[in-house]
């Protein structure tokens, strides 16, 4: 299968996708999210071998920078909602993966950035990585999970800050609060990435599979708030603040909100 954004290497069983549109921050547009679903749904599922997987970004500087900011003008309410239950339904596709997928986050992870890691069973962050919904500054909320997903792993009152004031956390800030496994320097992120994913493979693959299912079973009850994220998503990318939100981070300066 050939991809215009995604690389995918073979290594001993593991294989390892990674997002490549360095210049944009590795920022993922429609056809990454199409090649994504791809990948999970055709392409890994079909290869012999491989008992894991492990996600990346090109570049020193970005993991994901979220979704692209440059296409979303134009969106608006209803268009809003398809693409935001485009992009959860292939980030449920990772989380329910029955094969160990890990995040190496090598940089920033915002946005559809972090909902990605976050949809990975497994994170290592290298030290200058950053993590963040930094999406109120546009006007809007996150739309692949974020707001759901975060909770789990840093609770309902940390969420609620990092969601409504769009701060980054550091790496160690992020290690500390449960969101990331394991920090490293970034000349080790792969290594370290790889060697955990070696220890699972020395296991059951039923088994691990089993805890996989079981483990994303406990949080199935939450499947109103995976709608409700993509109604509240909708609802933000039909308004004017939205518009100011994108066009003003297009031309690089702050937004100006009234609320309409
Ligand atoms: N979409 C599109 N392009 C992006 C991007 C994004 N999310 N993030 C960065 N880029 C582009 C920039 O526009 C810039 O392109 P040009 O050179 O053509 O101007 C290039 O990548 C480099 O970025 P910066 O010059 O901004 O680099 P910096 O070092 O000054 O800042 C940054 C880095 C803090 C990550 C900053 O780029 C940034 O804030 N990016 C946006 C982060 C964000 O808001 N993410 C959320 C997106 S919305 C979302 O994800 C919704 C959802 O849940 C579905």
């Amino acid at each position: 299968m050939s991809y215009q954004n995604l690389s995918v290497q073979e290594e001993n069983g593991i294989l390892i996708l990674t997002i490549s549109r360095e210049k944009a921050l590795n920022a993922l547009n429609g056809q990454t999210i199409l090649e994504l679903r791809q990948f999970f749904a055709e392409d890994a599922p079909n290869r012999d071998g491989i008992r894991s997987i492990i996600i990346t970004g090109a570049g020193p500087k970005a993991f994901v920078a979220g979704a692209d900011i440059k296409e979303f003008v134009g969106l608006d309410a209803e268009n809003g909602r398809q693409l935001s239950q485009r992009g959860q339904d292939v980030f449920r596709m990772i989380e329910t993966f029955p094969k160990p997928v890990l995040a190496a986050v090598n940089g920033f992870a915002l946005g559809g950035g972090c909902e990605l890691a976050m949809a990975c069973h497994l994170r290592v962050a290298s030290e200058n990585a950053r993590f963040g919904q930094p999406e109120v500054n546009l006007g809007i909320i996150p739309g692949y999970g974020g707001t759901q997903r975060l909770i789990q792993y840093v609770g309902k009152g940390k969420a609620m800050e990092l969601l409504l004031t769009g701060d980054m956390l550091d790496a160690r800030e992020a290690h500390t609060l449960g969101l990331v496994n394991h920090v490293v320097p970034a000349g080790e992120l792969l290594d370290k990435a790889k060697s955990i994913l070696q220890k699972i493979a020395t296991k059951g693959p039923v088994a691990v599979a089993g805890v996989i299912s079981s483990v994303n079973a406990y949080f199935q009850y939450n499947e109103d708030g995976f709608d409700h994220e993509v109604r509240a998503f909708g609802k933000t990318t039909g308004t004017e603040d939205f518009k100011e939100g994108a066009t003003a981070f297009i031309e690089k300066r702050q937004a100006n909100f009234t609320g309409k």
